[in-house]
């Protein structure tokens, strides 16, 4: 079995492609698993779509996620198409702000480098995704990959080798989804359009989220989990001014508020997907409720360590 965990961004999404700083953990309890068996010719079995996909790899430009992925792999091991079945299942909701298609690309790639006895190291492997996140959309900053592959808690800077994040006191999460399905790529063309329009009046949103960052990454660092909340209010009120917000993630912002969260903000592309609410061991139930009660269709917790 080879597997890559899901993701949520704590801090920091969109203006991460702008240069700014962002905070991401991985969500280990949710995964993207694959397993391989020797089979004729290479095959796909998607469990959760009910199919099997024969891979074909020899035109030029494969604009298929799984089979670009498989064709990278092979380039880069310097192997030919091998006889093989690869099934890939994952827990991972799809276009929700969690990952799942970065995940998903990861857990096939080690299975494929696995089963050809040439396992691809973590650099390699992260690059080699971040390549599957460009057809996605045009400008990824590169964090989903980042903190799917290695699977640490990472403060990223696009451009820079990624840090990870000492996080002194652990704390939950509660991670709660629209139900809307929402497309990262348009999310961050919007923005991009926004900022083009009028980058006078966007700069300095961006630039306030790159600072509250930071300070979050001192708050993290040091242990003050008291601090986040308000950060992450900050933080989505932010991005409410990017317009990535939606009608269902303020009702759910707002209903952890009321059921007693430290904090709670939209996670990942945004316009629907999962929000985040941060809890403690005494509002952690009483908060799931209440976003179960005011729409959300899935909620759990995690704790981030
Ligand atoms: C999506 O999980 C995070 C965004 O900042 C896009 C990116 O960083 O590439 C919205």
């Amino acid at each position: 079995m080879y597997s890559a965990p899901a993701k949520v961004i704590l801090f920091g999404e969109h203006a991460v492609v702008y240069g700014q700083p962002a905070i991401a953990v991985p969500v280990s309890a949710l995964r993207a698993v694959a397993s391989t068996q020797p089979g004729s010719g290479l095959h796909i079995v998607a469990q959760d779509l009910g199919k099997t996909l024969p891979i074909d790899i020899s035109k030029e430009v494969v604009d298929d996620s799984l089979a670009l992925i498989v064709k990278l792999v092979l380039q880069t091991l310097k192997r030919p198409l091998p006889d093989l079945t690869i099934t890939l299942a994952s827990q991972i909701p799809m276009a929700s702000g969690l990952g799942s298609g970065a995940a998903v690309a990861a857990a096939l790639a080690r299975a494929l480098s696995g089963a050809l006895g040439q396992p691809l190291d973590n650099n390699t492997l992260n690059s080699l995704i971040y390549e599957v996140e460009k057809t996605h959309h045009g400008t990824p900053s590169g964090i989903d990959n980042t903190v799917i592959v290695y699977e640490q808690p990472v403060y990223f800077v696009r451009g820079q080798p990624p840090e990870r994040l000492i996080i002194r006191q652990p704390f939950t999460l509660v991670v709660a989804d629209t139900g809307k399905s929402a497309l990262t790529h348009v999310a961050v063309g919007d923005v991009r359009q926004l900022y083009d329009a009028q980058p006078a009046r966007i700069q300095p949103v961006l630039d306030s989220i790159g600072a509250l960052v930071k300070d979050a990454r001192g708050a993290l660092e040091s242990g003050d989990t008291n601090a986040l909340g308000p950060l992450m209010l900050r933080n989505h009120a932010y991005l409410k001014q990017l317009t990535v917000s939606s009608p269902e993630l303020d009702t759910l912002v707002d209903a952890a508020m009321q059921a007693g969260a430290l904090g709670a903000k939209l996670s990942g592309g945004g316009r629907g997907g999962n929000m985040i609410a941060l809890v403690t061991p005494e509002t952690q139930t009483r908060v799931e409720k209440a976003l179960l009660r005011a729409g959300a269709v899935r909620a759990f917790s995690t704790l981030v360590s």
